[in-house]
């Protein structure tokens, strides 16, 4: 399917809106792409015990699953602390190792965007090489 790289970049920064963020004061927004083609939205939600926070890409991976989606296209990212300085916002760790959960490394395209002009585009495999994922343990 192709990807509609605007109108995710433009969810994604819909989606920074909801951040919550009153320690780190950077907020991330992410648009997820459902092979079926629905759109899942999530935003960082920090914590004052800061290790229970959650970042904006597995806000959106875990509604989405909660919805019964496991099939994932791409997913775009914007962060940054102001609305003025976006960043190419690279998925942490941890989201990383989530992604290899469901999405399939070679296809799955994470859309890092300062504008929705202006964005770079990798695979997962790119950003994470030799991962370790469920077919490691099947
Ligand atoms: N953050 C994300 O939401 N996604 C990332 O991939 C990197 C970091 C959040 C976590 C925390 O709320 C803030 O950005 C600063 O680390």
């Amino acid at each position: 399917m192709d990807i509609n790289y605007k109108e995710l970049i433009a969810k994604a920064f819909e989606a920074r809106k909801h951040a919550y963020a009153p320690y780190s004061q950077f907020y991330v927004g992410a648009a997820l792409l459902c092979k079926d083609g629905s759109i899942y939205q999530g935003c960082n939600i920090e914590n004052a015990a800061f290790t229970p926070g959650n970042c904006g890409e597995r806000t959106a991976i875990f509604k989405a699953v909660y919805d019964g989606h496991k099939d994932f296209r791409a997913i775009a990212i914007v962060a940054g602390k102001d609305d003025e300085h976006i960043e190419f916002g690279g998925p942490c760790g941890v989201c990383r190792q989530v992604m290899m959960e469901f999405c399939n490394p070679k296809t799955f395209e994470i859309i890092m965007a300062k504008s929705e002009d202006e964005y770079i585009v990798k695979t997962l495999g790119e950003l994470l090489p030799f991962g370790f994922g469920p077919e490691n343990l099947a």
